[in-house]
């Protein structure tokens, strides 16, 4: 072979092979910063817990809690749901808080493994038990389409009083969207 041939020949081997490893080296640099929905809403980063000053709590977990916290609210005075609430919200009335510390747990919790934590397990029931009354009392009545896009409506409201930007609102819709045909029972 032809000096000049080779030379071709041996540059074009070291353009290959540095082409490919660089691929390889983005592909894995995107695997390592590949945001996850949790990371977005604030992530693993420690901060003061507001409802407990000498704990701290991530602020993902923080935010999906706060967001929980408001839409439970928000529900509670929403004469379109808040019958399916009713022996959640008698507790209430009676000045017993243990129900609605395990349903924020629990929903926090879901939400959190669902958006991409790791630091969280959620332990309640899944989601068509959880929505069936005959597995789960606290749950009075089965739900319909339109009850869940209300559900989704009153989600938003809550997200809003915590000033969660419009693009994750949107995500976290989108993510809630998938569970429709586990939790609509009627
Ligand atoms: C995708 C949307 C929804 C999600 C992710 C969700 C999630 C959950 C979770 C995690 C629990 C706790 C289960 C446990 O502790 O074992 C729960 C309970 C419950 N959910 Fe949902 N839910 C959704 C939609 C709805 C809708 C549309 C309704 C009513 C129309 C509803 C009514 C209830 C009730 C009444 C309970 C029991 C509350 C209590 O413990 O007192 N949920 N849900």
């Amino acid at each position: 072979m032809k000096k000049a041939s080779m030379l071709t020949l041996g540059l074009i081997a070291i353009m290959t092979s540095f082409i490919l490893s660089s691929c390889s080296k983005n592909e894995d640099a995107m695997t390592v910063v590949k945001a996850t929905l949790y990371d977005s809403l604030g992530g693993t980063t420690m901060v003061t817990d507001p409802t407990n000053n000498s704990t701290k709590i991530e602020q993902g977990r923080l935010g999906i809690r706060s967001v929980v916290d408001s839409t439970i609210f928000v529900i509670a005075a929403d004469p379109k749901l808040n019958g399916f609430f009713k022996v959640l919200l008698a507790e209430v009335t009676a000045g017993n808080t243990s129900g609605f510390a395990a349903l924020s747990k629990d929903l926090t919790d879901f939400l959190c493994v669902a958006t991409g934590a790791k630091n969280f397990t959620y332990t309640g029931l899944d989601m068509v038990a959880a929505h069936d009354p005959a597995k789960n009392s606290r749950m009075n009545g089965k739900s319909s389409g339109a009850d869940f896009d209300q559900f989704i409506a009153d989600l938003v409201v809550g997200a809003n009083k915590n000033k969660l930007p419009s693009n994750l609102i949107n995500s976290v819709g989108a993510l809630v969207n998938t569970l429709r045909s586990q939790v609509v029972q009627r």
